[in-house]
């Protein structure tokens, strides 16, 4: 019988991989995918813990579920990513609704528990709930796997082996593309994982110690994508610039090279002293995706951490045109007292240091090739005063980014923070500060922006603008009828994680508003046809800036 997925996911990019990691492996096994929520026999969230909001956007969501799992018994339901790794039992328990449950460092694992859970799910219905001590427990129908654990356990290396299968096995092939239509943009992870502990971080708990995949891996990846179509790859760790993989030490089980494990990095802008023909550096692996696979016309990566950049890598993004010219590198704090307490291991002047540096190296606008940064900042971390904050207003102010993600602190459970500092400052100060450091930013943001009007730059059609496709669905409801042609448009940004699809009729000639965006990471609207959508989304274009806000920058296509 065919079996239909809803997958919905939230927070990060890793996320986002991992979600079309697990449906590549899913749809081999035959499930297919569906929108729509209320058509599926299988329910799938992939979820999010770093801040507490996207926890509470999950429970809402099985919360919605418990409903129809009692007039519709067969409904399996799975929760994977960080909230199924952080909160497990708990979640088991106060969601009964919930039969599946596996963590980042064991996706790997849910298409079998799937099938499983969805083969057996008759003759397992039938079973009696079991309950002890006034407190029910998981019945024997509920398939629970949690706990990546590689730090808990000492399967950090065999989580790490069948992980890296996952990644291996991502399933890659011209239709895929095409099924995704106008979808050029691919992630590829190079680095999972996280060894810094900021103190008010889940990241190290869920998605467990730094490890690095082997650089042939990586490569092997990038090209295919480039061979089914894919022009922009965006690397992914959460530390991505601390890659480094050392041949030396590189371990093989059945015939595969393995991941390996992230090293204590030295740190500071000197080159690495060790890098040579036996290291992979971070430099050293940009510069080979750029020159072997030259079909890929942007390369970028997210997340820098702000020290441990090394000049090396600077003159690798500076002498390769197609490596993109922007950096996310979250500073988190303006005050080195609250760094401190965060963990970060730098100090402001460090920071600026770095970006002095990386601007020194990078920003280029002469030649219409300027540098463009974005950070992340919280506010209201436990003990904030006006003056820490102040000091933020200030970094802020000094570092000129092209936009800032600001979170209103939120203490989570299990971290050093949580433990140890009260969350002592109050919502409503949190609040003010938000919307304070917001409008500080704005005003940069829509200076940044003013600098490129009237200058040309290639920009990378996504789809339609998020504005374009809310006035869509309000006009013409879900989808036309006969005579269409398919459109995914990406989601932009943190947040909005799903691809959404949509239908244009192909003969509609009224005109529609278009997102795309510079290899500076800035976002171009442009007015055209929508008639035009299958033959410009997916392509990179020149166009000439003619306005800007503080948000976007808008255009014209020329030539
Ligand atoms: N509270 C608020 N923001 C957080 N972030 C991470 N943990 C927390 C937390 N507990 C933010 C940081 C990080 C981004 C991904 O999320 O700014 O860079
Ligand atoms: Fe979390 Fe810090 Fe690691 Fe980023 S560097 S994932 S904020 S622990």
């Amino acid at each position: 019988m065919p079996r239909t997925v809803y997958l919905e996911t939230f927070g990060c990019q890793m996320n986002e991989l991992d979600s079309e990691l697990v449906s590549g492996r899913l749809r081999s096994l035959g499930y297919a995918f569906t929108p729509d929520r209320d058509a599926a026999d299988v329910v799938l969230y992939n979820t999010c813990s770093v801040r507490e909001h996207a926890e509470q956007k999950v429970w809402s969501r099985l919360g919605e579920l418990k409903e129809r799992k009692l007039s519709q018994p067969s409904l399996v339901v799975g929760v994977m990513g960080c909230l199924a790794e952080r909160d497990g039992q708990d979640l088991i328990r106060r969601m009964p609704v919930v039969d599946i449950l596996v963590g980042p460092g064991e996706l790997d694992k849910l298409p079998s528990l799937l099938d499983n859970a969805v083969k057996t799910r008759e003759s397992l219905l039938s079973e009696p709930e079991v309950t002890g001590g006034g407190e029910p427990l998981r019945s024997a129908r509920q398939v629970a796997l949690q706990g990546s654990a590689s730090r808990r356990s000492a399967t950090l290396a065999a989580a790490a082996d069948s992980l890296e299968m996952l990644d291996l096995s991502r399933s890659i092939s011209p239709t895929n593309v095409d099924e995704m239509s106008g979808r050029r943009s691919a992630y590829v992870r190079i680095t999972r994982g996280c060894n810094k502990f900021c103190t008010y971080c889940v990241v190290p708990f869920t998605r467990g110690a730094e490890i690095h995949r082997p650089p042939d891996h990586i490569l092997d990846e990038c090209r295919r994508l480039a061979d089914a179509g894919v022009i922009e790859v965006t690397l992914l760790g959460q530390t991505v610039n601390h890659y480094r993989f050392e041949h030396g030490a590189a371990v093989t089980v059945g015939g595969v090279v393995q991941p390996q494990k992230g090293r204590s990095y030295a740190g500071g802008h000197a080159r690495d002293p060790f890098a040579g023909a036996n290291v992979t550096t971070f430099a050293d692996l940009l510069r080979r995706i750029h020159d072997e696979v030259p079909a890929i016309r942007r390369l970028r990566f997210v997340t820098s951490y702000p020290r441990d950049f090394g000049d090396d890598v600077l003159e690798v993004i500076r002498d390769h045109p197609r490596i993109c010219r922007y950096l996310h590198v979250p500073a988190q704090s303006g005050s080195n007292r609250l760094l401190k307490l965060m963990n970060r291991g730098y100090e402001v002047e460090e920071y600026l240091e770095f970006l002095a540096r990386a601007r020194a190296h990078l920003h280029q606008p002469e030649i219409g090739r300027p540098l463009e940064v974005s950070g992340d900042f919280i506010v209201g971390f436990p003990t904030e005063t006006d003056e820490d904050f102040e000091a933020t207003v200030s970094l802020v102010e000094r570092a000129r980014y092209k936009n800032s993600f600001i979170f209103k602190y939120s203490p989570r459970p299990g971290t050093t923070a949580f433990d140890r500092l009260a969350d002592d400052v109050p919502e409503a100060v949190k609040r003010v500060r938000n919307n304070r450091l917001l409008a500080v930013q704005a005003a940069i943001s829509q200076e940044r922006g003013l600098a490129y009007v009237g200058v040309e730059a290639d920009v990378l059609i996504e789809g339609f603008s998020a504005k374009e496709r809310k006035r869509r669905v309000r006009e013409q409801g879900a989808c036309g009828a006969g005579g269409t042609v398919e459109l995914t448009v990406r989601g932009q940004g943190r947040g909005s994680a799903c691809a959404i699809d949509e239908e244009v009729e192909a003969t509609e000639t009224g005109p529609a508003q278009f997102s795309a965006r510079t290899d500076t990471d800035m976002i171009v609207l442009l007015d055209q046809p929508a008639s035009r959508a299958n033959e410009l989304v997916g392509t990179i274009r020149r166009a000439r800036i003619t306005a800007a806000s503080a948000l976007t920058l808008t255009g014209e296509l020329i030539g």
